[in-house]
C-alpha cells in the first residue's frame, strides 16, 4: 500500500514494447516506462518475434528497476504483481511471465494476469477518471479490430472481430505496397492530409447486414490492383490520394458498424482503445458521427494509446477488487480470448 492505496507493479511484452509501470488504485499512475525496439525492427519491415524476445530479455529487470525508482515506490509496499499473459507473441509474452512471475515468488505477492484487449480498453479510465462502465468499446490495433460491449469492469461481451487482418495490419500492408516503411498506421494519417480520397476509392466491406465483423484483407488487394491499372494507363499515381482512399475505406465501416453497436445496444458512450486509437481521422469522423448520434465519445491519449504496461495495472486492479488472482502457474496465452 502506498498512501492507503493499492499498488500494482504491472508488466507488458506482448509484442515489441518492454514496459512496467507502478499504477495505485487503479488509476493513478506513479510511472510508466516503456522501452520501444521499433527502431530495431523497422528494418524487417515488421515485428521479428525471435529478435523481440531476446530485447524483452535485456530489458525487462532494468525496466522494471526503472519503474519502481520513478514511482518512488519500494517492492515492499506493492500489493500484487500484473502481467500480460495473452494475446500476443508467444515468446515476448513469457518473458513478461516469467519474471512477474520470479518477482511473485520471492516476495510472495499474489500475481495477477491480464488481458492485453482489456488493458487496451482500461487505458481510458486512467486518461479519464469519471469515466465506468457500461459502454461501448472499438479496439483497433495491429491485431485487434473487435467492438466490445463491456457492461462492468470485469465483462467484456465481443459483438464482432476481423475475419481477417486487423485494421492497423490493413494500414502496415498497404504502407508497405506504398512504399512508406513501418509502422504504417502513422505514415498513412499524415499523408492521408494531403490526399484526397475521392480520387482514389475502394470497396467498403460491410459483411452480412446486422454483422459487427470487419474484413480488411481484400483492401490491400484493391490498392495493389489500383496501383497496377494506374501504371498500366500511364497515370502517375498520387499515392497521398492512395493513403486518403484507403484510410476512408476502412473507417467509414469501422465508424459506422462502431456506432450502430453502440445504439442498437442502448449504450450512451463510446470508448476506443488501441494503436489505431492514435489516427487523427478516426478520431474526427467518430467525434461528428457521436455528435450527430447524441454519444458521448472517449479516447485515451497517445502515449496510452500505444502498449505500455499502466494500462495493464489498471485492468489487474478491477481484477484484484473481485478478489481475482492467479497462481504461479500461470501460461502464456498467444490467442487468448477476450471473454476469459
Ligand atoms: O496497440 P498497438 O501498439 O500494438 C498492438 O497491435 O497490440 O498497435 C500498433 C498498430 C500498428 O499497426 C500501427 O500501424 C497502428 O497501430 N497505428 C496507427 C496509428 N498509430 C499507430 N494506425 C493508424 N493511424 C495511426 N496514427
Ligand atoms: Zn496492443
Amino acid at each position: 500500500m502506498v498512501n492507503g492505496k493499492t499498488a500494482i507493479l504491472a508488466i507488458e511484452s506482448s509484442c515489441d514494447e518492454t514496459a512496467a509501470a507502478v499504477v495505485l488504485n487503479g488509476r493513478e499512475v506513479r510511472s510508466n516506462i516503456i522501452s520501444s525496439q521499433i527502431e530495431i525492427h523497422k528494418q524487417y519491415g515488421g515485428v521479428v518475434p525471435e529478435i523481440a524476445s531476446r530485447h524483452h530479455l535485456n530489458n525487462v529487470n532494468p525496466v522494471v528497476d526503472q519503474a519502481l525508482e520513478e514511482a518512488k515506490v519500494s517492492m515492499d509496499e506493492i500489493d500484487a504483481i500484473a502481467v500480460t499473459y495473452g494475446p500476443g507473441l508467444v515468446g515476448a509474452l513469457l518473458i513478461g511471465l516469467a519474471t512477474a512471475k520470479a518477482y511473485a515468488l520471492a516476495t510472495g505477492k499474489p500475481l495477477i494476469g491480464v488481458h492485453h484487449i482489456q488493458g487496451h480498453v482500461c487505458a481510458n479510465y486512467i486518461a479519464h477518471p469519471q469515466l465506468e462502465p457500461p459502454f461501448m468499446a472499438l479496439v483497433i490495433s495491429g491485431g485487434h479490430t473487435n467492438i466490445v460491449d463491456v457492461t462492468d469492469y470485469r465483462t467484456y461481451k465481443v459483438l464482432g472481430g476481423t475475419r481477417d487482418d486487423a485494421a492497423g495490419e490493413a494500414y502496415d500492408k498497404v504502407a508497405r505496397v506504398l512504399g512508406l516503411g513501418y509502422p504504417g498506421g502513422p505514415l498513412i494519417d499524415q499523408l492521408a492530409k494531403e490526399g484526397d480520397p475521392d480520387r482514389a476509392q475502394f470497396k467498403r466491406v460491410y459483411l452480412e447486414k446486422g454483422s459487427y465483423d470487419f474484413s480488411f484483407s481484400g483492401i490491400k488487394t484493391g490498392v495493389l490492383n489500383y496501383m497496377n491499372n494506374e501504371k498500366q494507363a500511364g497515370r502517375e499515381v498520387n499515392i497521398a490520394d492512395v493513403a486518403a482512399g484507403f484510410q476512408e475505406a476502412v473507417l467509414e465501416v469501422v465508424v459506422s458498424k462502431t456506432l450502430d453497436a453502440a445504439l442498437e445496444r442502448g449504450e450512451d458512450k463510446i470508448v476506443v482503445a488501441g494503436g489505431v486509437a492514435a489516427n487523427s481521422r478516426l478520431r474526427q469522423m467518430l467525434r461528428q458521427g457521436c455528435k450527430r448520434s447524441g454519444l458521448q465519445l472517449f479516447f485515451p491519449p497517445p502515449v496510452l494509446c500505444t502498449d505500455n504496461a499502466a494500462m495493464i495495472g489498471c485492468a489487474a486492479y478491477y481484477k484484484y477488487m473481485a478478489g481475482r488472482t492467479d497462481g504461479l502457474d500461470l501460461d502464456a496465452i498467444p490467442n487468448l480470448e477476450l471473454e476469459a
